[in-house]
C-alpha cells in the first residue's frame, strides 16, 4: 500500500493512495457532505453536493482518488457557501414539505439541511407538479421529492441482476423511472433496502409509513427536554421597565403559538420580564404599544395576512419568522401546485362536506381576498430573524427571544432542529 500526503484546508493530510476523497477526508477527520455518493459503487458525480476545489478548479469531491501533493479546499467561506446554494437549489426544485414526509427524521437531505444551516432560500420555490406514482406493488415513488441522484437506478436489482428503475429523459426533464414487472420481484427487504437507499423520500414502502415513531429516527440524536432554563437573576438589564412581545398566527395551523405556551408556568417567570401586547395569547387584537419583538407564525394567504404582517413590521422593532410556513409557506404551501380556482372549487363545491348542488364560492368585501399563492413573510416585509422547525419546540422559541431582548447566551441543542 502506498501512502500519499495532500492538503486540505492547508491541514497535512494522508491515505492510501488512489483511495476515494471522500473516504480519505473522513479518515483524516473532515467531513465532506454527499447525497449520491456510495461507498462501494463508481461515483455517480450527479448530486454535486460534495463540490470541493482542487487546485483552484471546482469539482465533484466524490469522483476523486486521492494523489501526491494535492492541494484540497472544502471548507472555505466559498465552498461552504457554494455547497449551500446546490442544496437550497434541491429543496426549491422540488415539493420538500418536510412535516408531511414519512421521511422526516431519516432523510439525508433533510439532515443536510440541518447541518448546513439552511432556514429559507435564495431562490423562489418552483412547486412542481410531478407524478406521484402508485401503480407498483410494493413502493410508491413521488418524483416531486426525487433530486435524480440515480442512486436507485445503480443499486436496486432483482435477484437475476435486472434494473428496477432508469432514467428517463435528459437535463431538466429527467424523470426515475420503474420496471413495474421487475419491482414485483422485489422481496419486502429488497423494497425496503429500495427505500433507504434513496436520500430523500422519494421511495417510500407501502405499509411501511410511520412505523418508526419520532425520536427513534436516524438523526433524532436524543430526546427533547421540556425543561425552559429561565434565570431570572441573569436578566437585570430591565430596569422595571418590561419588554414588550407582540405574536401573530398568520396563514399557520397555531402549532407554533401552541409550542410557545409550552413553556408551562415558565410562563409566569416570563410575565415578570415581558409584556404581551397584540397576540392571540392576550387576546389584544390592536396595538397599543410599539414593541421590541414581533413573533409572526404562518405565511401570507390572503390579503388580511399581508395587512397584519405589514402592521407587525410598523410597530414592532424586531421581526422574527416562527416556524417553517412562516419561512417559505410550508403546509399551506401545499396548494401552490394547485390552481387556485380549483382548489376554491374543491374545497367548497365538492368537499365530503360540501352541500348537495353547491354552487356558490364565499365572495363578499369582508371576506379577505385568496391571493394566488401562500408567500414566506420575507417576500412581503423584511423579516430579522427565522426559526426553523414545525413546530420549533419552546425552547428553541424562548432561546432566540431571550438572546434578541435580554442578550443572554444563546445556545441550541441540534435535536431541539426537528420536524416532527
Ligand atoms: S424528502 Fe421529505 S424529509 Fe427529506 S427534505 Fe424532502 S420533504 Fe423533507
Ligand atoms: S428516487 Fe431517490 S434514489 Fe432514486 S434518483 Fe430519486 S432521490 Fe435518488
Ligand atoms: S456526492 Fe459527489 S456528486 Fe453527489
Amino acid at each position: 500500500m502506498q501512502t500519499v500526503n495532500f492538503k486540505i484546508d492547508g491541514r497535512n493530510c494522508a491515505a492510501e493512495k488512489g483511495k476515494n476523497l471522500i473516504e480519505a477526508a473522513k479518515q483524516n477527520g473532515i467531513f465532506i457532505p454527499t447525497l449520491c455518493h456510495f461507498k462501494n459503487i463508481d461515483p455517480l458525480g450527479t448530486c454535486r453536493i460534495c463540490s470541493i476545489k482542487l487546485n483552484g478548479r471546482s469539482i465533484a469531491g466524490c469522483t476523486i482518488q486521492v494523489e501526491e501533493g494535492m492541494d484540497i479546499e472544502v471548507n472555505s467561506v466559498e465552498m461552504l457557501d457554494a455547497r449551500k446554494a446546490i442544496l437550497e437549489m434541491m429543496f426549491v426544485e422540488g415539493n420538500h414539505f418536510c412535516p408531511s414526509c414519512e421521511k422526516s427524521g431519516d432523510c439525508a437531505m433533510q439532515n443536510l439541511g440541518y447541518e448546513m444551516g439552511i432556514r429559507y432560500t435564495r431562490f423562489p420555490h418552483l412547486f412542481v407538479d410531478r407524478l406521484v406514482d402508485a401503480r407498483p406493488e410494493r413502493i410508491v415513488v413521488n418524483q416531486n421529492r426525487c433530486i435524480r441522484c440515480k442512486r436507485c437506478v445503480e443499486e436496486v436489482k432483482t435477484n437475476d441482476g435486472y434494473a428496477v428503475f432508469n432514467s428517463i429523459n435528459r437535463g431538466n426533464e429527467t424523470l426515475i423511472g420503474i420496471d413495474y414487472n421487475q419491482e414485483a420481484k422485489l422481496s419486502d427487504r429488497e423494497a425496503l433496502r429500495a427505500m433507504d437507499i434513496c436520500p430523500t423520500g422519494s421511495i417510500l414502502v407501502r405499509g411501511k409509513s410511520f412505523v418508526k415513531p419520532f425520536g427513534h429516527r436516524k438523526y433524532d440524536y436524543g430526546q427533547i427536554g421540556k425543561t425552559i432554563p429561565f434565570d431570572k437573576t441573569k436578566i437585570n438589564h430591565t430596569n422595571g421597565n418590561k419588554k414588550i412581545v407582540a405574536t401573530t398566527s398568520l396563514a399557520g395551523c397555531f402549532g407554533c403559538h401552541m409550542s410557545m405556551l409550552d413553556v408551562d408556568l415558565g410562563i409566569l417567570d416570563l410575565f415578570e420580564v415581558i409584556e404581551f401586547n397584540k397576540s392571540p395569547i392576550t387576546d389584544i387584537k390592536k396595538f397599543s404599544k410599539h414593541c421590541d419583538i414581533g413573533l409572526i407564525e404562518g405565511g401570507c394567504c390572503n390579503t388580511d395576512n399581508i395587512e397584519i404582517l405589514r402592521a407587525f413590521r410598523e410597530n414592532c422593532d424586531i421581526l422574527v419568522s416562527v416556524g417553517e410556513c412562516a419561512i417559505w409557506g410550508g403546509l399551506p404551501a401545499n396548494r401552490n401546485t394547485i390552481p387556485l380556482e380549483e382548489c376554491l372549487k374543491e374545497a367548497y363545491l365538492n368537499s365530503m362536506t360540501s352541500e348537495d348542488n353547491e354552487t356558490c364560492i364565499p365572495n363578499h368585501e369582508d371576506i379577505p381576498k385568496i391571493l394566488n399563492k401562500v408567500y414566506p413573510n420575507h417576500e412581503v416585509v423584511k423579516i430579522d430573524y427565522h426559526i426553523p422547525g414545525c413546530p420549533p419546540n419552546a425552547n428553541h422559541i424562548w432561546s432566540v427571544v431571550k438572546n434578541i431582548l435580554f442578550n443572554e447566551e444563546f445556545s441550541i441543542a441540534y435535536p431541539e432542529f426537528k420536524y416532527d
